[in-house]
């Protein structure tokens, strides 16, 4: 049956320093991370054809780098746009924009960063991705932590205003095989 490898990205420079956004480059661990993929996967693939989707970021093509497979670059699978607070920590936009924060808070889903997205932007803007997914067979897709949480919810059956909540680690493979009433799951953790 076919299935879809979901990852995020390797630990960024971001992701250490606690900023949101961005477009930097892995950290040494998400380098190590990039470099133990192929081995993480290599069974669970087996014989199988994949296309490897990444976002447009750094983050994503990197952590893709040493994967064998044909790759293609979405930017519908670019991480949520966090407008104005693109490139600022969680206190620093909590001190910033102190009735932003708390709205984003009590409405997760709905809240719209200034001049950026919402998750349900997000939902919107990958229909036509995940669209394709289905009619696509095995497919790896290396992206972002608000970006696979829309798509693991799709394809789990979770309500999308629940999935900005859900726990997406790093240094994880998600593998789906989606059956007829429901999707299998397995997860592959790289110990580094
Ligand atoms: O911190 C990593 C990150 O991918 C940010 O770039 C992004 O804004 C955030 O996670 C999304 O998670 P949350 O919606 O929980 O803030």
């Amino acid at each position: 049956p076919r299935s879809i490898w979901l990852s995020r990205h390797g630990e960024s420079e971001f992701n250490l320093s606690g900023r949101i956004g961005g477009d930097a480059d892995l950290s040494a661990r998400g380098r190590a991370y990039a470099q133990k993929l192929p081995e993480l996967i290599r069974e669970s693939i087996g014989d199988r054809k994949i296309t490897l989707w990444t976002s447009t970021l750094k983050r994503t093509i990197q952590t893709a780098e040493h994967l064998p497979y044909p790759k293609l670059q979405w930017k519908g699978l670019d991480e949520l746009d966090a407008g104005v607070c693109d490139g600022l920590t969680y206190k620093e936009i909590e001190e910033k924009y102190p009735e932003d924060f708390k709205a984003r808070d009590d409405d997760k889903y709905n809240y719209r960063y200034r001049g950026g997205e919402s998750y349900r932007d997000v939902v919107t803007r990958l229909e036509p991705i995940i669209m394709e997914m289905e009619r696509n067979e095995n497919i790896m897709v290396v992206t972002h932590q608000a970006v696979i949480r829309c798509i693991y919810a799709y394809f789990m059956n979770v309500p999308q205003d629940r999935s900005p909540w859900m726990e997406i680690p790093l240094h994880t493979v998600i593998k789906l095989t989606p059956k007829a009433y429901h999707t299998e799951e397995e997860r592959f953790f790289a110990n580094i």
